[in-house]
């Protein structure tokens, strides 16, 4: 497990599970492995009667993810749509660690995702040698998730052909998956749903036909609300990413986290805190996705080339590459943000020179 560059939440987070199992005396639903009430305990964070801390995996509304676990906890599939950067991913893969013990039976969307991947396959070798055999079939990650009665988990679900989203209609509606080929079908197996997630931006690509979407409960997941919850969201997931990467713990850097922050909301709402100034926006998503790498990135080069703590000449080629995504237009933007907000900003002196001195 030492070596593994990053383990499954299930994996990284067993000892949090099996208390959360072991205290759980609520009802569960067939198939899940722990209560509606432990699984959103799990993922936004509690303290257990012999002192186990469960930490927080979302930051956020508990509303959003009671309502997220609720609709698991039916026949519906959940479908978590929001901007890029938003933890949907994040979410789906721990919600289904929680209800499941399994958050691996993925199939990833893309324009050349087949239907193979939500249906089935055949290894050909055998196929044609021994025509079509129970043996022969290659099931789906989502096949897999029907005999066992688990979550499987559909990313960036929009991006797949409409054919191929459609695939799911039956899958969804029936909770069967016929196999003509040999006059069989995979009935479902209680406790299994799925959890796919969209982007916002990616709206229009292959937009969700009205027949499978009506088989999903949406949740949105919003950007963060204040810049505290954002600021939490960043230093908690630094930290973990630092532990990964054996990076020093991270020092009193919660001034230059909190910097970076606040530019990635400016920037992103098109206007200063203080509702007093209005920026330009740049083309980049500037989500808290985004903040974790600069700030990563920061606290790697201090680690390698300088003194471990986080200062503004670590953060500022980190930020311009975020903030730049098309030199011509974005670097327009960057630079008069830095002359008309950063500059005049009393204890952002030195992020100014340091940003200055790298574009
Ligand atoms: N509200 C939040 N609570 C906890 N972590 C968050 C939150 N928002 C963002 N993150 C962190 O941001 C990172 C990116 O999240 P994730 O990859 O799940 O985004 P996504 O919505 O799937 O984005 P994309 O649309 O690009 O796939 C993760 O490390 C996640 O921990
Ligand atoms: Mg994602």
């Amino acid at each position: 497990m030492e070596r593994v560059l990053r383990p499954h939440a299930e994996q990284e987070y067993a000892h949090e599970l099996e208390r959360l199992a072991e205290f759980d005396d609520r009802g569960r639903p067939a198939g899940w492995r722990l209560s509606p009430w432990a699984v959103t305990t799990y993922l936004m964070g509690g303290e257990l009667p012999d002192g186990t801390v469960v930490t927080p995996k979302y930051v956020g509304s508990r509303r959003l993810m009671e309502v997220a676990v609720a609709t698991l906890a039916t026949d519906r599939a959940l479908l978590l749509l929001g901007m890029p950067g938003t933890a949907k991913t994040w979410v789906s893969e721990h919600l289904a660690a929680a209800v499941s013990g399994d958050s691996t039976l993925l199939v990833q969307g893309t324009a050349g995702t087949a239907e193979e991947a939500i249906r089935y396959g055949w290894n050909y070798a055998r196929l044609i040698a021994e025509g079509p055999s129970e043996e022969a079939l290659v099931p789906s990650p989502v096949m897999r998730a029907m005999r066992l009665g688990s979550v499987a988990r559909v990313e960036e679900l929009t991006r797949a052909p409409s054919d191929v989203q459609d695939a799911l209609i039956t899958i969804l509606s029936e909770k069967t998956l016929p196999v003509p080929e040999l006059n069989t079908e995979v009935q479902a197996l209680r406790g299994f749903t799925v959890i796919a997630t969209a982007n916002d931006r990616d709206r229009g690509v292959n937009e969700l036909s009205s027949a499978l979407r009506r088989r999903f409960n949406t949740v949105v997941l919003p950007v963060p609300a204040t810049a505290e919850e954002e600021v939490e969201i960043v230093s908690r997931r630094v930290a973990q990413l630092g532990r990964a990467l054996d990076l020093p713990a991270l020092p009193a850097g919660l001034d230059e986290i909190r910097r970076v922050v606040t530019i990635f909301r400016e920037l992103r709402s098109g206007r200063t805190e203080d509702g007093r100034t209005k920026v330009k926006s740049p083309t980049s998503t500037l989500s808290p996705a985004e903040a974790i790498s600069v700030v990563t990135q920061g606290l790697t080069l201090s680690a390698h080339f300088g003194d471990g703590a986080l200062h503004p000449a670590d953060l500022a080629a980190g930020l311009q590459g975020a903030v730049v995504r098309d030199p011509a237009t974005d670097g327009l933007v960057w630079r008069e943000y830095l002359e008309t907000v950063v500059r005049d900003r009393q204890d952002w002196r030195e992020l100014y020179r340091a940003c200055r001195d790298v574009s």
